[in-house]
């Protein structure tokens, strides 16, 4: 029997001023897009941007509905939207945030498990890391990899 182990390093930023320029302006158009969630249920409205090699940034925010599973979180929302507008174009970062009631949550709010899946095909994919900007109005964490959302991903489909 062997123990083995597996670091996830990150960066931590208690200024979103402090983020490098590119981040920052992702991690805005997040937070604008929380503007436009649909969470009549939750009351907690998530906004995404995508930023893609071709230079598009794509937003999104989450997707209530009555029939609750039917719904769809910020981060899927725009993930499929920017693969199924841009199949071959890399996805190079993706930037996370939430609000409620209008302010934007202090602490990070990290993607859920399926999304994380999702991200991780993506990467996979895409054949590149994705940065995963995970935004909150006191701190704000950056990291280079879904891998490190998601170490022990499910890809083992027969090939
Ligand atoms: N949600 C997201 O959009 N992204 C996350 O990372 C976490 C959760 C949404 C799903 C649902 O509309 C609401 O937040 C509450 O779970």
């Amino acid at each position: 029997m062997n123990r083995k182990s597996i670091t996830i390093s990150y960066s931590e930023y208690n200024s979103n001023n402090e983020l490098p320029a590119k981040d920052k302006e992702l991690l805005d158009v997040a937070i604008e897009a929380t503007k436009n969630s649909y969470a009549p249920y939750s009351r907690f409205n998530v906004g995404a941007a995508v930023r893609l090699a071709n230079g598009e940034i794509i937003s999104a925010s989450n997707q209530e509905n009555a029939a609750y599973p039917s719904g769809l979180c910020a981060e899927r929302v725009a993930i499929f939207y920017a693969n199924s507008r841009f199949p071959d174009v890399k996805v190079e970062a993706l930037a996370v945030t939430a609000a409620v009631n209008g302010n934007i949550c202090d602490n990070p709010t990290y993607p859920c498990g399926a999304c994380r899946q999702v991200l991780a095909e993506t990467e996979q994919r895409s054949g590149n890391k994705i940065r995963i900007i995970i935004g909150g109005e006191k701190i704000t964490q950056v990291i280079d990899s879904v891998e490190g959302l998601l170490p022990f991903v499910f890809d083992n489909l027969p090939k």
